[in-house]
């Protein structure tokens, strides 16, 4: 695992920004693995700038991203395709219909599953999947005690993940109970993971993830076995893991 150290979230979003603009110029047919939340608001500001200044080109790009909660319409203010068309779809030049989430409305939960997973494999995955890290280790909505082997799939979210997300919602009772989610060989299986962590909030995940053994009680751990992984990570996400000489004791 390659680990980036930065100073700040705004570091850590400009060189997250740069990587998949990296991505883009090597490949403007790339595959984006997308991810929401707090984590990657800031790197798509800056997808947002660089696509303005320097008119990186998302024609060609298709994108797939982890998750969206059950019961959410598409046009709810808080469901996970108003978060990407807000933060980025709507901005950059990315023909609508290349974009890809679970649908959290579908009559046949189920069947959506089998459909995302089914669209997965016929785009070939993802090139890059971009991701945050839950405050237990989850990633995408892959709570503890995951199996490592999972397709997507419906998941009942934790409490403590629901309070974590509360503050989108007006009330901890309108944050949906459930939600669809990419699995963790889906997310394994792509070929390059940017990895994200800003805060005290991650620092005990981050903590675990480079001092813990690969365990399906800290989902996020399967990523260290990946061979093209880099966690990008500022001061306080890494204020509890011990460092020596400059290089994380552990890895
Ligand atoms: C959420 C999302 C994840 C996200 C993580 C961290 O529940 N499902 O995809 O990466 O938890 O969220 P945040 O970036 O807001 O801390």
């Amino acid at each position: 695992m390659k680990i980036i150290e930065v100073l700040s979230y705004e570091e850590m979003s400009t060189k997250a920004a740069n990587f998949i603009i990296q991505q883009i110029n090597q490949d403007p047919s790339s595959v984006l693995g997308l991810a929401t939340g707090e984590t990657t608001l800031g790197l798509y500001k800056k997808l947002v700038q660089d696509h303005y200044l320097n008119n990186t080109s998302y024609q060609n790009i298709r994108t797939l991203n982890l998750d969206e909660y059950v019961g959410l319409a598409e046009n709810d203010p808080q469901s996970y395709r108003t978060y990407m068309n807000n933060q980025l779809f709507n901005h950059v030049d990315l023909p609508i219909q290349q974009t890809h989430l679970p649908d959290g409305m579908a009559k046949n939960l189920v069947e959506e599953c089998l459909r995302y997973d089914e669209l997965i494999y016929n785009i070939g995955g993802a090139d890059i999947q971009l991701l945050g890290i839950g405050q237990n280790g989850h990633i995408g909505f892959n709570e503890p005690g995951t199996s490592f082997q999972s397709n997507t799939h419906v998941v009942e979210l934790m409490d403590s993940t629901r309070k974590a997300n509360a503050r989108y919602f007006s009330s901890i009772n309108d944050v949906p109970t459930h939600a669809i989610t990419m699995g963790i060989q889906s997310i394994f299986n792509s070929k390059k993971i940017l990895l994200l962590a800003s805060g005290h909030k991650k620092a005990n995940a981050i903590e675990r993830l480079l001092n813990g053994k690969v365990n399906e009680d800290l989902p996020v751990s399967i990523l260290k076995n990946h061979e093209d992984i880099t966690l990008i990570a500022d001061r306080e996400a890494l204020s509890l893991t011990k460092k020596n000489d400059g290089i994380y004791s552990t890895y």
